[in-house]
């Protein structure tokens, strides 16, 4: 196995590469925004409350052109083959991530169109030659979202059985090899690892954006954050307080730090943002009653946690509903505000968010939020 690999490049060069690529992510705005979720159905929300969202590919587009003309940095999909059950079979209708990002390069101009791929399901030769040609599609602004699969009915709809847990990183670590050496080596590769035997393998062209496309990944545990910190440019976290949010960020940098890198730090979360703070509570409420608790419950049952207290996992399950676990953003606009900075100071560098109604309440956003955060100098 050869061990010269643009994985190796110097982090300052890799900083000063994805700079001179004018990518979105990496641009001045100390909270960058995204879009999360919006490739399958009921988005991050798993709720029957009213919304006019709904998955086609002419309201796919009006989001996405919506968020570009705003100044969002991305478009992430979520990668979703098998709907996760209860009463909506939340985001069992879904569209497939590569070719999502392909159609939304041509029908944007700013926005990075990010795809989410789960490593097993996609020889890394072919995933590196399709994010290339989006990357092409899109003129350099392609990322890359790579998860293990943790969804174990959905991994062995490709298999029939999954790796266990620390064998995923691993696979991934040689796959995110192969990849890179793809899009930055001109000779022909080989490689030889536990998992994957390369041979004489080329891929042209090369990325538009160097010195390949912005890789997020959200690994958690010890092998997750190793693998996010040694490969990817940022770490995408989930985490109930922002002091946990902190301790994460802290602890993937200092892991990153010890492989002489850096990363950045995104989360995710839905926003349910009115006018007045009744108003706010009112739709939260809406929200909750109209929840799928019965997808809440399983969900919750899956993450081992129905021993604990019923408040904790009730809790648990509300936060599923309101925003896959994420952390969801409440209040009138300048509450919103408030808690972004609580976040941008925690080292939350990015928020991919998710509304219950895409559109509309983009719109709203764009009215009344955005202009805060530029006055709180968390965007120009
Ligand atoms: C913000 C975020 C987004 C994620 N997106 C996906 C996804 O789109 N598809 C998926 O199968 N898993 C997704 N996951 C699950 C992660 O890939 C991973 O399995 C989880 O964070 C647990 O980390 P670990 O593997 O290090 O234990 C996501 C997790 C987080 C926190």
């Amino acid at each position: 196995m050869t061990t010269t690999t643009y994985a190796d490049i110097p982090y300052e060069e890799l900083l000063e590469a994805r700079r001179a690529s004018g990518v979105p992510m990496y641009n001045d705005n100390k909270m960058k925004l995204g879009i999360f979720g919006s490739n399958c159905s009921h988005g991050l929300m798993a709720t029957h409350a009213e919304s006019s969202y709904e998955l086609t590919w002419e309201h796919t587009q009006k989001i996405a052109q919506l968020a570009d003309k705003l100044g969002f940095e991305a478009m992430l999909p979520v990668a979703r083959y098998r709907g996760m059950g209860g009463e909506t079979n939340f985001n069992g209708t879904n569209f497939e991530t590569h070719t999502w990002a392909a159609g939304l390069a041509q029908a944007t101009e700013n926005i990075m169109v990010f795809s989410t791929i789960h490593v097993p399901t996609k020889h890394p030769i072919v995933a590196a030659k399709e994010s290339v040609t989006v990357d092409h599609i899109s003129n350099g602004r392609h990322g890359l979202n790579m998860t293990m699969g943790w969804y174990k009915a959905e991994m062995e709809m490709f298999g029939g059985t999954q790796r266990e847990h620390d064998a995923r990183y691993r696979y991934g670590s040689e796959w995110i090899t192969i990849a890179k050496r793809m899009w930055t080596e001109g000779e022909g590769v080989d490689f030889k690892g536990e998992f994957f035997e390369i041979k004489d393998a080329f891929s042209d062209p090369k990325p538009i954006q160097k010195p390949y496309p912005v890789l997020v990944n959200a690994g958690n545990s010890p092998a997750g954050l190793e693998f996010c910190a040694r490969e990817c440019d940022f770490n995408f976290i989930a985490f109930a307080t922002p002091e946990e949010a902190k301790d994460t960020a802290a602890r993937v940098r200092s892991i990153a730090h010890g492989f002489g890198r850096d990363l950045g730090i995104l989360s995710y979360g839905n926003i349910i943002c009115r006018d007045t703070e009744k108003e706010t509570k009112a739709l939260l409420n809406h929200i909750l009653d109209k929840g799928d608790w019965e997808v809440a419950k399983m969900v919750s049952k899956g993450l081992g946690t129905e021993s604990g207290s019923f408040d904790k996992v009730k809790a648990l399950q509300e936060r599923f509903i309101l925003g896959y676990g994420g952390y969801p953003l409440i209040g009138t606009p300048e509450q919103i505000v408030d808690q972004m900075i609580e976040l941008n100071k925690a080292g939350v560098n990015g928020m991919m968010v998710g509304f219950l109604d895409y559109v509309e309440e983009l719109q709203y956003f764009g009215e009344r939020v955005l202009p805060l955060m530029k006055e709180a100098g968390l965007r120009q």
